[in-house]
């Protein structure tokens, strides 16, 4: 039987409104340097070009993530075992969920969760469409909030929460940290996070994943503002910024501003934000890990590597981490 539950109406809906969206873009751009979450990128817009990134030859993750799931999927879901609840935290085409549920032995329940409703249930028509058995009960939220995840139709075996795509990569390492300690709770003490994340490699490789000749990461970049132009009536000129992103080998990460182009003034609400000629703001980071520093962050967060899967040039990784307290066992 399955049970779809329209977007919106859960009592779990944290999509922010607009007046915080507003507050968290006035205290963003008063701090110095200048600092937006990334998670503004996602409206519909900027959800249709993040799939458009995914197409571009330069952007590497996503084909690596997916020629991995083709080579490994089998041996994953083996890994997880039967009668699973698989939440995954942000969505997006739902390709990659699909290759995995088709593997797995007798899932209870998908629960997606996913701040974007658009997406959510395109992607909820096509599961259902393939896996007519499988119980779905998406959930409209911010995955790195607390969650209350809904009731399953039967008790799984485990719950897996599953965070595909290197988005974890998109959190400094202190605050994903706090996510993976988070979805250690959520999980419970026999469940499983299967993460995807992005290895370090050649700088170059990395930074033209960031920066396609076809500029569609340009164009993602500037659709933040964009957005912010019609959701809060901010009069950001698109053609006075810039999109930039390199990498920061110390940190390993890239870094993507957006650089003011000249010495400007931006309404925002009711108030003035005063940019100087090259000022930027401070976009995303997208931190890159060896597995060696991704093992370490994970047991900052009381999890264990249990196993790891890379595609065949090593590009890509997707790992499953459990309580450290359940290897000792
Ligand atoms: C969806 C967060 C994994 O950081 O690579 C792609 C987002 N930003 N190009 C990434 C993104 C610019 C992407 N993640």
């Amino acid at each position: 039987m399955s049970s779809v539950q329209p977007c919106g109406t859960s009592d779990d809906d944290r999509r922010p409104p607009l007046n915080d969206i507003l507050s968290i873009v006035r205290r963003g751009l008063a701090i110095e340097p200048k600092r937006l979450p990334s998670w503004l990128f996602y409206d519909a817009r900027g959800s249709a070009l993040f799939e458009q990134i995914c197409e571009q030859p330069e952007y590497y993750l996503t084909r690596c993530e997916v020629a991995l799931m083709e080579q490994h999927a089998g041996s994953i879901a083996d890994s997880l075992g039967s009668e699973v609840r698989l939440v995954e935290y942000g969505s997006g085409s739902g390709l990659k969920t699909r290759m995995l549920l088709r593997q797995m032995d007798r899932p209870v329940a998908y629960v997606p969760v996913e701040i974007s409703a658009t997406p959510l249930s395109q992607s909820m028509r096509r599961l259902a469409e393939e896996f007519p058995a499988l119980t779905l009960q998406p959930l409209c939220a911010d995955f790195s909030k607390p969650l209350r995840l809904p009731i399953p139709p039967c008790a799984p075996r485990r719950t897996v929460l599953y965070f595909p795509g290197s988005t974890i990569g998109n959190f400094e390492a202190g605050d994903a940290v706090k996510l993976l300690r988070k979805m250690r709770n959520e999980m419970g003490d026999a469940g499983g996070i299967l993460v995807g994340v992005d290895l370090k490699k050649d700088v170059t490789r990395i930074e033209a994943a960031y920066n396609d000749r076809a500029g569609v990461t340009a164009e993602f970049t500037l659709n933040m503002l964009a957005r912010l132009n019609r959701e809060i009536g901010s009069d950001f000129n698109l053609s006075a910024f810039r999109h930039r992103a390199r990498y920061n080998p110390m940190a390993g990460r890239i870094e993507t501003h957006l650089v003011s182009q000249a010495e400007q003034q931006v309404k925002v609400g009711s108030s003035r934000v005063n940019f100087r000629s090259d000022e930027v703001i401070q976009v995303e980071y997208s931190c890159k890990y060896s597995l060696e520093d991704f093992a370490a962050l994970a047991a900052k967060a009381g999890l264990a590597v249990m196993r790891s899967w890379t595609d065949p040039q090593q590009m890509f990784s997707v790992q499953y981490l459990v309580r450290t307290s359940a290897v000792a066992r």
